[in-house]
């Protein structure tokens, strides 16, 4: 079989979860590394046995061989290094936050448009088997109409070994992009809708840093609906990653970190649902990004869908700043949920 040929961008720490993953795949391998630190390239390149090192990203994109990569650093870089790779002809699965203006994500976007590559940005949390397993089941109408949702990820923002622009908004850091991203991405999923208009209290609360440690967001969707998205980096606490939807027929709660969980809830009962448990964390996500570029469809958490979340993402700033409202301005760049189609079921009036 033919392997997709990826080079990894950036061998911080999440790159590990990269290499793990595609380790785990048949169809995909990684063929080479960037990084400007000569012991992170052979600490990879001996540990995942990959044959080729490159200094800097600019090398690894003049790689023919190489038909996909990952931008796995910096959010203030996300932007740059993705359109240098659409441009070099590369696929690019480019980690969360997708950029930290509205402007580089469309540029993003139409660097691959341009260039007929795949873009996807990685909301590795929307893969997660019990992301997966939830989704299924909202989508089955066995709960009936959806009514709300409220999710969370609440967690020690670990200060003293954040690395500075991680701290710093300017950098595009702050416990609102960096992880109020997958909240969001959560949220939106399941409430299979776009959002309208957003009202949010952001601000560093808990340490003195350059970019905030904790969000709160109100968000309306188009079917009328409204979800509470919450993100906190606590300085001393106990996690809560979960999220909880509440249908007309039925609740439910899903969880992957702490306690891993699927759970329903109807006749005043919580019950654990079965679901598939994928073997790292990001084996969904790389399986969907190859089976994006090897069919030529869009990958679930596409370009037009990355830039909806952190469009809803800067209207909480805007929102923070103005104390009021705001009304996102996105028009209909994309209409069909990441699933495949939005909620169609007819439910009757109860
Ligand atoms: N999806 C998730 O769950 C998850 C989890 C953690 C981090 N992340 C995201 O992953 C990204 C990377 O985070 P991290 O903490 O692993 O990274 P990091 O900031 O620790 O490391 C980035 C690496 O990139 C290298 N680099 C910088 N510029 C380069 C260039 N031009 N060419 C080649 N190498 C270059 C640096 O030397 C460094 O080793 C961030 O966007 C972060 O938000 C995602």
């Amino acid at each position: 079989m033919k392997k997709l040929q990826v080079g990894i961008i950036g061998l911080g720490g999440i790159a590990r979860s990269h290499c793990d993953a595609i380790a785990t795949l048949d169809n995909v391998e990684v063929v080479a590394v960037a990084d400007l630190f000569e012991e992170k390239r052979r600490e990879y390149m001996d540990k995942y046995d990959i044959p080729r090192g490159y200094e800097t990203h600019t090398e690894l994109l003049q790689d023919d061989e190489v038909e996909a990569v990952a931008v796995v650093l910096g959010h203030q870089l996300h932007h740059q290094l993705t359109v240098d790779a659409c441009n070099a002809g590369k696929h690019v699965l480019v980690e969360k936050p997708m950029a930290i203006n509205l402007q580089q994500c469309d540029n993003m976007i139409e660097a691959a448009a341009a260039n007929n590559v795949k873009l996807m940005v990685g909301y590795s949390q929307h893969y997660y088997g019990t992301s997966v397993k939830a989704k299924e089941i909202l989508d089955s109408g066995d709960l009936g109409p959806l009514i709300t949702a409220v999710c969370y990820m609440s967690k020690n923002w670990g200060y003293p070994g954040r690395r500075p622009q991680y701290r710093s908004r300017y950098h595009g850091g702050g416990m609102w992009l960096t992880n109020g991203v997958h909240v969001v991405d959560r949220l939106t999923w399941v409430m299979a809708s776009q959002a309208v208009s957003v009202s949010a209290a952001i601000g560093a609360r808990a340490h003195y840093q350059a970019g905030d440690d904790s969000a709160t967001a109100f968000i309306r969707y188009k079917n009328g609906l409204a979800g509470v998205a919450v993100a906190i980096g606590y300085a001393d606490g106990a996690p809560d990653f979960s999220c909880q939807v509440i249908c007309a027929n039925g609740t439910l709660r899903f969880s992957q970190h702490g306690e891993k969980y699927v759970r329903v809830g109807k006749g005043d009962k919580w019950e654990d649902v079965p679901f598939d448990d994928p073997p790292v964390e990001m084996h969904n996500e790389w399986k969907s990004f190859a089976e994006a570029i090897e069919k030529n469809i869009e990958p679930p958490t596409h370009g037009e869908w990355g830039r909806h979340i952190m469009e809803i993402l800067f209207a909480a700033e805007q929102s923070q700043i103005t104390g009021r409202e705001v009304v996102l301005d996105s028009g209909n760049g994309w209409t069909t949920q990441t699933s495949g189609s939005p909620i169609t079921i007819d439910h009757g009036w109860v």
